[in-house]
C-alpha cells in the first residue's frame, strides 16, 4: 500500500510508470505461472503526475490480477497496454485478466474503501479505493470491465499533459476536512490495524491504535474519540 508523501508531480512517461511497476510485480507473477504481457502503444503524449502514486496504483491493479488467478484453472494471462483515446486525447491504460471475473452483484462496491472478498489477513480491501482516489486526483477516471465470459479489464483514463515545463511541483495534500478528527481503531492483526492507521491518517485522522479489547479501554478511559473502528468479534 502506497504511503502518503507530499504529491511530487512532473511531465512523466507513462511507459516509464508501466515499466516500473511491471518490474515490481512480475516476479511473483511469473514464479505463480501466470503469463504477463505488456504493449506500449509509441508515441504516447507525457501525463502530468506524481510517478510514485501512478506507480502504486498499477501495482494494486496488478496484484488484484494476481491474485485473481491464484488456483484458477482457465487460461492465466495478464495484459497490460496503452492506447491514445482518439476522440479525447487521454492515455488509456488498460489491466486485464482472463481470471473469474467480478460478480455483478459486487461490481458498484469494489471501489468503496474495505470492501473485500478476501479472506481476513489476505485482503483489507483498500487497493482499489486507493486506485480511485489516485486516479480523480490526477484528472483521470478508472472503471472495470468484466463480461459475462469472465476475465476483469481495469481502465485508467489520464488526461495529456498540457505543461510545457519540465520541473517537479511539490506541494503538500489538501487537508480533508477530517483533519485531526480522533479516532480510535482496533485490531488484533497488527499488520491490518496498521493498514487501516494509515489510510485514515492520510485523511487527516488523528488516530491510536489498540491492538485488543482492553487496549482499547485503557485509551477510552483517559480520552473521547470522535470515531472507534473495530474489527473485533
Ligand atoms: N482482477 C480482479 N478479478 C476479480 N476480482 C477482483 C479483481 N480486482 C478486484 N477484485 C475484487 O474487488 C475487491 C476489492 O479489491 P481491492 O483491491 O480494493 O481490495 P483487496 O484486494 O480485497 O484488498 P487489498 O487490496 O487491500 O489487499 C476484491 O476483494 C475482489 O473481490
Ligand atoms: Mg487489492
Amino acid at each position: 500500500m502506497a504511503r502518503q508523501q507530499p504529491t511530487r508531480t512532473s511531465n512523466v512517461a507513462i511507459d516509464d510508470i508501466i515499466s516500473e511497476a511491471v518490474e515490481v510485480a512480475s516476479y511473483s507473477i511469473r514464479s505463480s505461472d501466470i503469463g504477463l504481457s505488456v504493449h506500449l502503444e509509441p508515441g504516447l503524449p507525457p501525463i502530468w503526475a506524481d510517478p510514485d502514486q501512478l506507480g502504486q496504483v498499477l501495482i494494486n491493479l496488478l496484484v488484484n490480477a494476481e491474485q485473481a488467478l491464484h488456483g484458477w484453472e482457465g487460461r492465466r494471462t495478464i495484459t497490460v497496454s496503452t492506447r491514445l483515446h482518439p476522440a479525447t486525447g487521454n492515455i488509456v491504460v488498460s489491466v486485464a485478466d482472463t481470471g473469474p471475473g467480478i460478480p455483478k452483484e459486487i461490481r458498484p462496491r469494489i471501489f468503496e474503501p474495505f470492501f473485500t472478498t478476501k479472506e481476513i489477513g489476505a485482503g483489507t480491501g483498500i487497493g482499489l479505493s486507493f486506485c480511485h482516489r489516485i486516479v480523480q486526483s490526477h484528472g483521470g477516471t478508472i472503471e472495470v470491465e468484466s463480461p459475462e465470459g469472465g476475465g476483469s479489464t481495469f481502465i485508467l483514463s489520464l488526461p495529456a499533459s498540457d505543461r510545457l515545463d519540465e520541473g517537479t511541483e511539490t506541494a503538500e495534500d489538501e487537508l480533508p476536512n477530517s483533519t485531526g478528527i480522533a479516532c480510535l481503531v482496533v485490531d488484533d492483526e497488527e499488520e491490518v490495524g496498521e493498514l487501516v492507521a494509515e489510510v485514515l491518517r492520510r485523511d487527516g485522522f488523528n488516530v491510536t491504535i489498540a491492538k485488543s479489547g482492553e487496549e482499547a479501554l485503557l485509551h477510552l478511559k483517559n480520552r473521547t474519540f470522535a470515531v472507534i473502528l473495530s474489527d473485533l468479534k
